[in-house]
């Protein structure tokens, strides 16, 4: 059913036909929250709350058409029951045991879908303990070269699509966060980086191997942890020479996404910030992860960024000049997945005079994080058929770290967000903007 869209200025999206495999390097909480939740939902046995693309409406046309379908009546998404689930992991865990492992999911919620998850067994990853030094797994992928390593991977996606017969596969990255790596000339240029892959070059980390190789399958790409994999010129060419969508950086989950709900109300309100201490606690695998001060530091860069842009102290300094912002994470096992964060934001109003806002959050990690991955698997796919290529702007919304072109400042504020997304939906399936001007209702 190819066609022209309403608007008829670009084709309308390709059908979601046939089946859509979403594979997931990383086989831990988030990804089997994920996987256990969707087909507890295909079971009819829970609402996918948290889903925009499973809950939410979307307004189409002016108030008083009264139209507003449910996202997944209006794009020509897959439907859950054609999603099929694979995984890397250097830890040979079932998704099975890897859930009840990562302790997220009651057994009252794991037992019914027991045997679904117990079918999904990782493929060997391509790992290395260099760049996430608190894992020690055993079902690792052998190969002389970096290069040779990410051959591997794309196999494995062949293989993956033929073997379940697949129509398209979309890749969402849920493997640990890796330790800090700044872009530098080994990523500049894709020639530089396939030369880099080829001489073992240490600034080539296995998350861009799978970018690389889901890439050069044609295979979207969506990086929902704070390394840089997708995230750099070389591998942005190459998703725009091959018409490939890619998206990042780091699932928008708990106390992130509350500063990016918080600090436009501020700002909105010309109020002023003077700092913001957050800290937590979490006692998951993640949590150790973070613990080693490598990885701390690419997860701190993804986090601090968001005010600073939120905010523009450059625009506004007599309200945000110098304010001070600390993020600590503990890792504190005890809590498992439960993390427990505190915020204390300190701000200041007419005539200066100073007022505090303390959030305490407690909440589950994975549970906020599950419904994103279903998100942006359904929606890098989609936007895959509706012709779209390279960094997908629109997705920031599910993204601490939102990848943006060179030179453009990344939009944090969620509520922008959230209009840019369902504007692109409109746009891409010929219907009008939503601009909020509203004048039309009060014409004489
Ligand atoms: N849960 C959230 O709210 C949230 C929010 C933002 C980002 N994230 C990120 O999502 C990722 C997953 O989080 P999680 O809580 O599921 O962590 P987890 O530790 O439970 O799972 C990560 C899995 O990835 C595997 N892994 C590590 N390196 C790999 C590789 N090279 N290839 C394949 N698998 C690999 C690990 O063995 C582990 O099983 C982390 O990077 C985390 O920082 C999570």
């Amino acid at each position: 059913m190819q066609g022209s869209s309403a608007a008829g200025s670009r084709p309308a999206p390709r059908p979601a036909s046939g089946r859509l495999g979403v594979l997931t390097p990383g086989l831990g909480a988030v990804a089997t929250t994920f996987m256990a939740g969707t087909e507890s939902v295909r079971r009819g046995l829970n609402k996918p709350i948290g889903s925009l693309t499973q809950m939410a409406t979307i307004r189409l046309g002016k108030r008083t058409d009264n139209r507003a379908p449910l996202i997944r009546d209006f794009l020509p998404l897959a439907r859950l029951d054609d999603l099929v689930f694979g995984a890397w992991d250097p830890i040979p865990d079932d998704a099975l045991t890897a859930a009840r492992k990562a302790g997220v999911l009651e057994e009252r919620d794991i037992a019914p879908v027991a045997e679904f998850l117990s079918g999904i067994a990782p493929m060997p990853a391509v790992f290395d303990n260099k760049y996430v030094t608190r894992i020690h797994g055993t079902n690792v992928k052998q190969g002389k070269t970096k290069r040779d390593l990410a051959e591997q991977l794309r196999q494995d996606m062949r293989d993956f699509k033929s073997k379940h017969k697949l129509d398209r596969l979309v890749i969402v990255w849920c493997g640990s966060t890796e330790i800090y790596i700044k872009a530098g000339p080994a990523h500049a240029t894709i020639e530089q980086f396939e030369k880099a892959m080829e001489r073992n070059d240490e600034a080539i980390s296995p998350a861009m191997l799978y970018a690389w190789a889901a890439i050069m399958e044609g295979v979207p790409y969506a990086n929902g942890a704070p390394n840089l994999a997708v995230d750099t010129p070389a591998l942005m060419q190459l998703a725009n020479d091959r018409g490939v969508p890619i998206s990042g950086k780091d699932f928008k989950t708990g106390q992130t996404w509350m500063k990016t709900v918080i600090a436009p109300g501020l700002k909105a309100r010309m109020l002023g910030l003077v700092g913001w201490y957050s800290t937590n606690i979490l006692g998951n695998r993640d949590g150790e992860v973070l613990d080693d001060p490598q990885s701390f530091k690419t997860k701190e860069e993804s986090k601090l960024s968001v005010l600073h842009s939120i905010l523009q102290p450059e625009q506004y300094p007599d309200l945000y000049k110098d304010f001070s912002h600390v993020v600590r994470i503990n890792y504190y096992p005890p809590r498992g997945d439960n993390k427990e964060g505190w915020d204390n934001i300190d701000i200041k109003g007419w005539l200066g005079y100073p007022m505090q806002i303390k959030v305490n959050f407690l909440c589950r990690d994975s549970i906020l994080a599950a419904p994103i991955v279903l998100d942006l698997a359904l929606l890098m796919d989609f936007g895959h058929r509706a012709g779209l290529k390279g960094i997908q702007e629109w997705l920031s919304f599910y993204f601490k770290s939102p990848m943006a072109a060179p030179g453009l400042q990344p939009e944090h504020d969620l509520f922008i967000q959230q209009t840019k997304l369902k504007n692109t939906m409109r746009h891409l399936m010929g219907e009008e903007q939503i601009t909020h001007l509203g004048m039309e209702y009060y014409a004489s």
